[in-house]
């Protein structure tokens, strides 16, 4: 899969011949699976029309700072806090001046003055312009700050004269996207599904059997799998938290679709079931809310899937699976019976007596392991925060696959 694949790009194109090839440049970002939205200046507009870049992106064009309506809709903050990558191609010595001064006087600029994302700079201009100190000395400060460049290559230009100051070729400006976006870390490429959170079993359209689980310990596994490359499907429940960065979140309500979930998002090398899930639902809930004048209900419940056993016995058992346990006293021995029962190769364990855990900001591990003869053997983490926990449990599943390739 390009790493280009689901990204948001925000192309910026700014005033030079080469802004055609912006236009080959949206059909190939699209061809590799990028979403592209555009912001075309003034000088752009006046060799691409805003119909044709609408038409090849089929997505709005944002031209103007002063629009109402595209700020309502969509406002510059916006427009650069949802992309992953900023692309200014091409990058004019106008453009490029204002960015290096702190500039903000059209969309384009204000945007790129916003943004807290990776830029690429395309530049394109005559041979001169680019060869100018002025120019020069801007591009440095902006490859200082960490704005990254692409081209300008040799060669002839539309003003008849030969030099540097081509627009770099769209393959390039693709191969430079790409290395951009390519994930880094420890777990790059591997496919890691998380549950978290609780589930609730509707008694009728009103009310439900819900737990106390917060989904912070599940939401900071998924962020620290993704913090080192993973590609992280997170599973959960009804949560008050928002999804991690670089995650995709699939939100469920109940266990039966949290099960489904998981089985959609199958194969994945690991499998970490975090969520409090519900053992049982109720049978006989209501299709209307239950009335009270007809006393009290007798709810008939049923067992619900366990996720981590059927995955853990599925025939696309990924190559780790991790259960969590929460236990009120034996701790030990009961988070041991339950990595065996439940057939997972690891399981974090800790003690909720007393009202720990659930929605505290630490945990405290017991962390066992199942090796392939079937020993098990334990090691008792420090109290932590919950995002350390998941940073722990990251830097152990990457040793693991380390291990493994
Ligand atoms: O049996 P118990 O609920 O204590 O097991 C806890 C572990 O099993 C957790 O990893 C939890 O996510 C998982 N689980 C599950 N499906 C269930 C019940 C628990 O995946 N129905």
């Amino acid at each position: 899969m390009s790493a280009l694949a689901h990204k948001q790009i925000l192309l910026v194109i700014s005033g030079g011949i080469a802004a055609y090839k912006a236009l080959e440049l949206i059909r190939r970002l699209r061809d590799q699976g990028a979403a592209v939205r555009c912001i075309l200046t003034r000088g752009g507009a006046q060799f691409v029309t805003p119909l044709a870049v609408g038409a090849l992106s089929e997505n709005k064009v944002y031209q103007d700072l002063w629009s109402l309506t595209d700020e309502q809709e969509m406002g510059h903050i916006r427009l650069v806090r949802e992309a992953d990558l900023i692309i200014v191609a091409p990058a004019s010595a106008n453009l490029i001046a204002k960015l290096a001064h702190g500039l903000a006087d059209n969309l384009a600029s204000t945007a790129l003055l916003a943004a807290q994302k990776p830029i690429l700079l395309a530049p394109a201009m005559n041979g001169a312009m680019w060869s100018n100190a002025a120019t020069q000395a801007n591009i440095a400060t902006l490859r200082a700050r960490g704005l990254h460049q692409v081209g300008p290559d040799d060669g002839s230009m539309a003003c008849g004269e030969t030099g540097t100051g081509r627009m770099a070729e769209v393959p390039a400006i693709i191969a430079a996207a790409t290395t951009l976006l390519e994930p880094k870390g420890r777990l790059r490429g591997l496919h890691a599904i998380v549950t978290s959170g609780p589930t609730q079993e509707p008694i009728d359209p009103v009310r439900y059997i819900g737990n106390r689980s917060s989904g912070k310990q599940g939401h900071a596994i998924a962020a620290a799998l993704a913090a080192e490359g993973a590609q992280v499907t997170l599973v959960s429940g009804p949560t008050a938290l928002p999804a991690p960065d670089h995650v995709h979140l699939v939100s469920v309500q109940t266990a039966q679709e949290m099960r489904a979930a998981c089985n959609a998002a199958l194969p994945a090398a690991v499998f970490i079931g975090c969520a409090a899930v519900a053992d049982w639902h109720v049978v006989n809930a209501g299709a209307t809310k239950l009335k009270k004048d007809n006393g009290a209900p007798q709810l008939v419940l049923a067992p619900n899937p366990d996720i981590v056993a059927t995955i853990a016995a599925g025939q696309q058992r990924p190559e780790l699976v991790i259960g969590f346990a929460a236990e009120t006293g034996n701790l030990a021995t009961q988070a041991t019976a339950k990595l065996q029962r439940k057939g997972c190769d690891w399981l974090l364990a800790n003690d909720v007596s007393n009202g720990q855990v659930f929605g505290d900001d630490d945990n405290e591990i017991l962390f066992l392991t199942r090796d392939k003869t079937g020993v098990v053997n334990s090691t008792a983490w420090p109290r932590q925060s919950k995002t350390a926990v998941a940073a722990q449990l990251a830097a152990a599943i990457a040793l693991h696959f380390k291990k493994s390739s």
